[in-house]
């Protein structure tokens, strides 16, 4: 284990070439992703070369390897973490018992949708980001870009690799439907809402990449604790290549962030819009409007789906294994505030049903560390704006806020106000097409678009004047 074979057509480290039937089973989807590759995927600079990075080995010391590569010849495989023969399942009901190396018939139907859910989104987002490539800021940030889809469509391979070699025909089927859904179509849509939004600017691509990749990171690591090793296993190494997209999401802020406080600094009137910029305002409307779609991601506060996937040990919390003593989560609860009367009382939910809020938690919390860096990057600048993250109660869809309407700051108020402060506090059509004029592609070697600061480093050790995309 730990290395790939290379050789096939379909990279793998799960000794693909021993199993003739799933081996051709997954030969035969593969031309099926190709075309959609072809048809969904980045709009353009396919025939170009691109400074990719590709997976080689599962262990964490030198897994990937750079190199120019045509997008579509990247080898896309099936790479799970190392296994542990000794793996116990570690939390829920079946704490103590073997992990599980084949699906419980129990839970074959719960398991399936898990994986297709998860696998729904790997493909929705390379669709939402398909038309990006043709304003990119500079060479750097379209490689980026580029990394980012080729690599969702991998972990797009990593969930059909589960439904083909567990769930027989359903699985095969569903594998099917993962390519016949579309991104924002009104028939086909997409599972999950936050992946059928439009991602049509690069503001909204790393916001994306912050906040709904960084869902997928938390999701993935729950599923990296369940008994069901192989989807544990799948799991563990995506986060290792998930790492990439959230490092794009949070800089790329960082640096339009920093970039729009240097330009209300030259401006006689503060205005980093009059200087070719975007102003922090904007940039909290778009906050204020990802945040909180992608606080939907993780599904109702208070949940009996949720209560049963832990107590059924196929997902744990975040860090279950490590930051937790105790297992089962049983005889404990967790406090809601909970709207009675347009006042938040507090009320207490047995712990296994609030799991959902328990991985929202941690969430919020590294979404805010990341705010406070930005805030001091402002500050530094010597500019008087604090950027925020809203209340989690705010602009919800889903849940139990959803039914009701709160300001940024999670106060209840009257829809009337809500609506009286829509274009206050969420993007407006005027604010989307200000960014959109802004959009115009930067494609040579060294050059950055005037709205967005240039990375502190390159890729790979390589400088920001490297030719990143060659376009020969
Ligand atoms: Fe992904
Ligand atoms: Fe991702």
């Amino acid at each position: 284990m730990g290395a790939i074979d290379y050789q096939s057509r379909i990279p793998n480290n799960v000794h693909l070439s021993d199993d003739r039937r799933l081996q051709r089973a997954l030969e035969r989807w593969q031309p099926n992703y190709l075309s959609w590759w072809q048809e969904m995927g980045p709009d353009g600079f396919q025939t170009k070369d691109i400074y990719l990075r590709t997976a080689i080995s599962a262990d964490r010391q030198g897994w990937a390897h750079f190199d120019y590569v045509k997008m579509p010849d990247y080898r896309w495989g099936i790479f799970l973490a190392e296994p542990d023969p000794d793996r116990e399942i570690h939390f829920g009901d079946h704490m103590g018992k073997p992990a599980w190396q084949t699906v419980p018939g129990e839970f074959r139907n719960v398991l399936r949708r898990i994986i297709v859910t998860q696998g729904d989104t790997e493909p929705a987002s390379v669709e939402q980001q398909r038309q990006l490539g043709n304003t990119a800021p500079s060479l750097y940030d379209l490689r980026n870009l580029f990394q980012v889809n080729v690599e969702e469509g991998r972990h797009l391979w990593a969930m059909v690799y589960l439904l083909h070699s567990y769930f027989g025909r359903e699985g095969r089927d569903e594998a099917e439907e993962l390519l016949a859904r579309r991104s924002g179509d009104e028939d086909k849509p997409r599972i999950l809402d936050a992946f059928n939004q439009p991602c049509n600017d690069w503001l909204s691509f790393f916001c994306f990449t912050m906040f709904a990749d960084r869902d997928g990171k938390y999701q993935l690591a729950a599923l990296a604790e369940s008994a069901f090793d192989p989807l544990a296993r799948t799991c563990k190494f995506m986060l290792t290549e998930e790492a990439h997209h959230l490092f794009v999401g949070d800089t790329g802020l960082e640096r339009i962030i920093r970039r729009s406080a240097e330009l209300a600094q030259l401006d006689p009137n503060g205005d980093a819009r009059a200087q070719g910029g975007i102003d922090l305002p904007t940039i909290q409307r778009f906050i204020n409007f990802w945040f909180s779609y992608c606080l939907d991601l993780f599904g109702s506060e208070v949940s009996t789906n949720a209560a049963d996937y832990f107590g059924q040990s196929l997902k744990g919390r975040f860090g279950e294994a490590k930051r937790y003593s105790e297992h089962t989560a049983l005889g404990q609860s967790k406090t809601f505030k909970v709207l009675k009367d347009g006042r938040l009382v507090d009320e207490d939910v047995p712990l296994r049903n609030a799991m959902n809020e328990v991985l929202r938690d941690d969430y919020i919390d590294e979404c805010g560390n990341a705010v406070r860096r930005w805030n001091k990057a402002i500050a530094k600048l010597g500019l008087d704006f604090e950027l925020s993250l809203p209340s989690r109660r705010f602009h919800r869809r889903q849940g139990l806020y959803a039914d009701a309407h709160f300001d940024p700051a999670g106060n209840p108020i009257s829809e009337a106000e809500f609506e009286a402060n829509r274009d206050t506090w969420l993007k407006t059509e005027s604010d989307m097409e200000f960014v959109r004029t802004l959009m115009q592609p930067c494609h040579e070697p060294g050059k950055i678009a005037n709205w967005i600061a240039p990375p502190r480093k390159g890729i790979n050790g390589q400088p920001f004047e490297f030719e990143y995309v060659r376009f020969a």
